[in-house]
This record gives structure tokens, sequence and C-alpha cells, in this order.
């Protein structure tokens, strides 16, 4: 089996945006590849250094995000960064190669840089951000990287590294791809793209009052100030909703409610509603039953970074011999 490795930062919590872009992925992909999924807590210090308070309890639900979406620690290697020190020496040692312009001509650089202006990240560590993801991908020798589109530069230069290393030290690493899938762009409560910069997201750790209250107060379609106006659903924030939880028959219904006023803005919401809560029940049963269960966390976790551990371990055998360092 091909493998197939991808993180998340452990910064903040998960929303329905990344369950749908990327969790419910990776759970696709466990039945097929040999699956790596990690917590990059160092990641989250690269911009969260000044606050490494919340760190442990952000991993901690992380985790429990990834199993209670439905990773299953018999099929996948689910593992924290931190937890494997093989990821910092082959950083290390990458960083021995790799130009300083490759790093500054990233652009998440200075997007990022400029979006968390209130933060310090003129640093070492900040500027470094793709080059650990890089040595977490390629120590795995992964050939796929189920990612966001945001991270094609990331791989992109991952790539390179990968190339420039195998020039100078002999073919070690494959070149990892981006493995972009087709899912549907979650909007949120408010139309914009789901973020939690925008604090317009419903995130898997809210309550079923919180869910509903949210979904409730969505803003609809502005010309349906009456209940007997007509909307066009296409100027609903609902509706873009409906496109990703609801079935097809429910959208052309509620559609069809929308524009002869035949439904209230609350009965299209209601279905909504009960959509979403179909998918996040589950997982409140999950994250519930494992928030409760600290010890069946910790196995799962002592289990993939060990699995973890001892694959990177195998590529920096070779990796330290390339480099003289035996
Ligand atoms: N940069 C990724 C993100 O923000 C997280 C990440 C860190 C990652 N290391 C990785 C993703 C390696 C894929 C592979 O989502």
């Amino acid at each position: 089996m091909e493998r197939v490795l991808s993180g998340m930062q452990s910064s903040g919590r998960v929303h329905l945006g990344n369950l749908v872009g990327a969790l419910q992925n990776w759970v696709r992909l466990q039945d097929s590849y040999e699956c790596f999924y990690f917590i990059a807590d160092w990641h989250a210090l690269t911009s969260g250094y000044e606050h490494p308070e919340g760190l442990k309890e952000s991993v901690t639900d992380l985790l429990i995000n990834f199993i209670a979406a439905g990773l299953d620690p018999d099929k996948c290697t689910i593992f924290i960064q931190s937890k494997v020190l093989e990821h910092a020496e082959l950083h290390l040692l990458l960083s021995m190669i790799t130009p300083l312009g490759w790093l500054e001509r990233v652009p998440t650089y200075k997007e990022k840089q400029h979006e968390l202006r209130e933060r310090d990240l003129s640093t070492y560590g900040f500027l470094g951000y793709p080059l650990l993801q890089t040595a977490d991908i390629i120590i795995y020798r992964a050939k796929h990287v189920p990612v966001g589109i945001d991270q094609v530069p990331h791989l992109e230069i991952s790539r390179e590294i990968a190339r420039r290393f195998n020039n100078f030290y002999g073919d070690i690493f494959p070149e990892p791809e981006a493995l972009l899938t087709q899912f549907p762009k979650v909007p949120g409560v408010d139309g914009r793209k789901m973020s939690k910069s925008y604090n317009n997201a419903v995130y898997l750790s809210d309550s079923p009052q919180e869910v509903e209250h949210k979904l409730r107060t969505m803003a609809t379609d502005p010309a349906r100030v009456r209940r007997n106006d007509r909307g066009d659903p296409e100027l609903s924030p609902v509706f873009q909703l409906h496109k990703v939880f609801s079935s097809k028959e429910e959208q052309d219904e509620v559609a069809e409610g929308c524009r002869t006023a035949g439904i209230g803005c609350l009965d299209c919401k209601k279905v909504l509603i009960r959509n979403v809560f179909r998918v996040l029940e589950p997982i409140w049963d999950k994250r519930q039953q494992l928030s409760n269960d600290p010890e069946q966390l910790k196995s799962i976790v002592d289990k993939g970074t060990e699995k973890a551990r001892k694959a990177a371990q195998e590529t920096m055998v070779l990796v330290r011999r390339a480099m003289g360092l035996v």
C-alpha cells in the first residue's frame, strides 16, 4: 500500500469546514492507503509561541476529534509530532541545504505574517514552517499528502527540497504530491468561507443548543422580509449549507419553497438543522465517550507514536549515513 501522510495544526477548534474538507477525506483514505495522521503541535508554536498555555488542551481536543470523526486507530497511525523527535532532527539537517530565498518566497510566509500582524512572526521558526512541514512529510517517504489548496505552496517546496537532497546525497526521498480531492466548500453562518477568524464557524465541540442557535439565527435572502415574500435561494447562506449537508431532493424542495414563498425561512433552516445534527450526533457521542476515557486516548496515541517513530527512524538511518553522520 502506498503511504499517505497529513497533519493538522493544533491551534483552535475543529469546525464543520475542517470536518468536510479534511477529516472525512482522511477517513475515506484509511481503507486504501497506509495512512499516517498527526497533530502538528510544533507548528502551533511557530505562531503561538507566546501562549503555550492552551496547547495541551488543544492537542487532546484535536485527538478526540480525529477519532470522533472516524479515524480508526486499527487502520491508520495517529500520532503527535512533538513525540517523534526525528522530525526535528530531519528539519535541522534539511536546514543545511535549504536556501533562505526559497523560504522567503513561499507565499504563505508574507500572507500569514500580514494576517497575524498583531503577533511578532519575524522569527526563525516561523520562516521555517514549510521546512518543518517538509520534514514531517518526507521522513515517512509519503507519496500522497491530502491537503487543502492553501497548502499547495508547501508541497511545492517539499518537492524541491526532496529533489535537492537527492541530488546531493543520493535517492532517498520520493517527491510528495498534494492529494487534492474535490469537496464542497463549506460556508460559515454568514455566507463567507467558514473560518475561526471570521467568527462564523460551527464547531464539533459546540453543544447541540449552540449549533441549533447558530443555524437558526443565520441570515437568509434579505428580500424575504415577510413570510410571503419570495426569495432567491442562491442569495441565502442557508441554501449554501444545504448544498453540503442535504440531499438533492431536499435541496430542490427548499429552493422551490423559497422561490414561491411556499415555506418560511425557519422551515428551511429546520431541514438543515436536522441534517447537520445527523452528521454531528455520532461525533458528539464519540467525543463524550472519549473525553471520559483518557486512558484509551493515551493508549491510542502511544501506539501510533511508536509506529510512526519506527518508520521515521528507518529513514533517519539512511539520512545520517548519506550525510556522513556515522
Ligand atoms: N500546515 C498544515 C496546516 O496548516 C499542517 C501540517 C503540518 C501538515 N505538517 C504537515 C499538513 C504535513 C500536511 C503534511 O493545515
